[in-house]
């Protein structure tokens, strides 16, 4: 993302038949488990190929033992079609109605397996066209911008999809589909720039180029005036590195002075979290180079919000900091005041994700929002609870319930969290309003909830989604996703702004 602002979009074209001649192209095609359970793959995908190529397809599957499974590959040469090769991708057992996440994960299976090919034409797309064309984008994301000529991967990024499709709307769709899964992947290069890279300063520069692109306003403060408005947690967790926090703010007016509603977002942006005085261990210290993922995927949110239009405010805030450890750190034991007022006793100062996300909350309370979002990987309680996949969502009963429902029809799986009101003792300090931890280890995902609760104003419908361990692949690849950044919440965060937009 050098020279460019954001992910470079593939071209996507939407085709009712399979172009004549494109011999440099890899067409791909789905395929089920046969019917009768007689092990043979079928091939799906309407009226684009005759039932001769469909037949010799199947001939060719069937000598290599091919059978349709789930997210199965198998490349291969059709010397009757005019492509340069077909890639067949398994979906499994034949449905009259496909999910959505079947098929982005089948096309992003089908575009990781792809190395070197700059066009692919496809029929997963008469099956769900925005869910094919996220997954092909999605899966061929990569992310090559450290890497010399000594080791860059010789396989770019796909520049251009056809997707064949005969449903009405279906150009508008293939255009959505390529707008969500571009903002997907400008979430995933900000997480996987290194910390030594992406700082405070440099993330807020590269926030604003992409929110002036998308025409939003912008507003940037730095440390001075972080410290004289009195953002004390975003201060205090600033201290201690040489570079210095920020709080950026991305407005996006869709509302137009008519009823719309505002909706704030706000990500963690911790661009390396090292702990702190209360430093990690260094086994897997280098994954918090993805603490600031709930801030990425909420600035791509937000300008995804003004590109196609949405007709609500969409407020982002978005507090940034590296948690260093040095002599001007602070220490556990001290007391900051967060923004508004809340003083707070720093017991362990590698719970600093809360620190800044309290100060953001507030302010962007400050907006009269009617929803908040708040999204960040705040706790390794979350992968305890959830695992590496399933984001928690916790907040206000109903709203929470809704983004819950609106994440597993996007296929980010968040599930609804309850947020304990008997858990706040644990947060009482013999000093301070409140303690930034809790003296006992269990549901700390939901203790760091409670937390936030505390700053969010009367009347705001809030989540808080984290996504500690879905933010960030740390294993193999799956579906449409590759190892390190993911993206993750940002799909289901755009549902809900849609969701809001639609119905209020
Ligand atoms: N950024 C971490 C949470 C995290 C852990 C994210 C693993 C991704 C993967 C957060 O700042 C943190 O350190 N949380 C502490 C909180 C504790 C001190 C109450 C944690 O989870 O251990
Ligand atoms: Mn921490
Ligand atoms: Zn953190």
């Amino acid at each position: 993302m050098s020279t460019e602002v954001g992910y470079p979009a593939p071209t996507v074209t939407v085709a009712t038949s399979l172009p004549k001649r494109a011999l440099g192209a890899v067409l791909i095609v789905p395929v089920v488990t046969g019917p009768d359970g007689d092990g043979s793959a079928t091939v799906v995908g309407g009226p684009f190929l005759d039932a001769e190529t469909i037949g010799e397809i199947q001939v060719s599957l069937r000598a290599l033992g091919a059978k349709g499974g789930p997210e199965q590959v198998t490349r291969l040469h059709v010397p009757s079609l005019a492509v340069g090769s077909v890639l067949t991708v398994g979906l499994g057992a034949d449905r009259d109605e496909w999910p959505a996440d079947v098929i982005r994960r089948a096309a992003g299976v089908a575009a990781r397996s792809l190395s070197g090919v700059e066009t692919v034409i496809t029929t997963l797309t008469e099956l769900h066209l925005e869910a094919a064309v996220e997954g092909l984008i999605l899966g061929s994301y990569r992310f090559t911008e450290f890497r010399s000529a000594k080791t860059a991967p010789k396989d770019a990024a796909l520049g251009k999809i056809v997707a064949l499709s005969t449903a009405t709307g279906a150009k508008r769709d293939a255009v959505r589909a390529t707008a969500i899964a571009t903002a997907v992947a400008t979430a995933r290069d900000f997480v996987n720039t290194p910390p030594s890279h992406l700082f405070p300063g440099e993330f807020a520069k590269r926030a604003k180029a992409l929110g002036e692109v998308a025409g939003l306003e912008v507003e940037v403060l730095d440390d001075k005036a972080l410290a004289k408005a009195g953002y004390g947690g975003i201060v205090g967790v600033g201290k201690g590195s040489s570079r210095p926090p920020r709080l950026v703010r991305l407005a996006h007016r869709g509302a137009k002075g008519k009823k719309g509603k505002t909706v704030a977002l706000v990500g963690k942006g911790i661009t390396f979290d090292t702990g702190g005085i209360s430093i990690k261990p260094a086994a897997s210290m280098h994954h918090m180079t993805s603490d600031m993922g709930g801030a990425a995927a909420v600035i791509a949110t937000v300008v995804l919000a003004a590109k196609q239009g949405l007709p609500i405010d969409v407020i982002a805030t978005v507090p940034m900091a590296e948690n260093m450890p040095s002599s001007t750190a602070q220490r556990p034991g001290d007391v900051l005041t967060q923004y508004g007022g809340i003083t707070v006793e720093v017991l362990n100062t590698d719970a600093e994700g809360r620190l800044i996300l309290a100060d953001a909350i507030v302010r962007a309370c400050e907006d009269e929002p009617d929803y908040l979002i708040e999204t960040s990987t705040l706790t390794g309680a979350q992968t305890v609870a959830l695992g590496a996949r399933i984001p928690g969502v916790m907040g206000s009963d109903e709203f929470r319930d809704r983004v819950a429902r609106i994440s597993q029809d996007e296929g980010e799986n968040a599930w609804a969290m309850p947020l304990p009101d008997e858990l706040k003792d644990d947060l009482k300090s013999s000093v301070a309003d409140l303690a930034n931890v809790s003296a006992q280890r269990f549901a700390g995902m939901l203790v760091a909830g409670v937390y936030l609760r505390e700053f969010v104003a009367d009347g705001v419908q809030w989540v808080h989604i984290d996504v500690a361990g879905p933010a960030y692949n740390a294993s193999g690849p799956w579906g449409y996703t590759g190892k390190g950044g993911t993206g993750v919440p940002t799909r289901t965060m755009y549902a809900v702004l849609e969701d809001i937009a639609a119905h209020g």
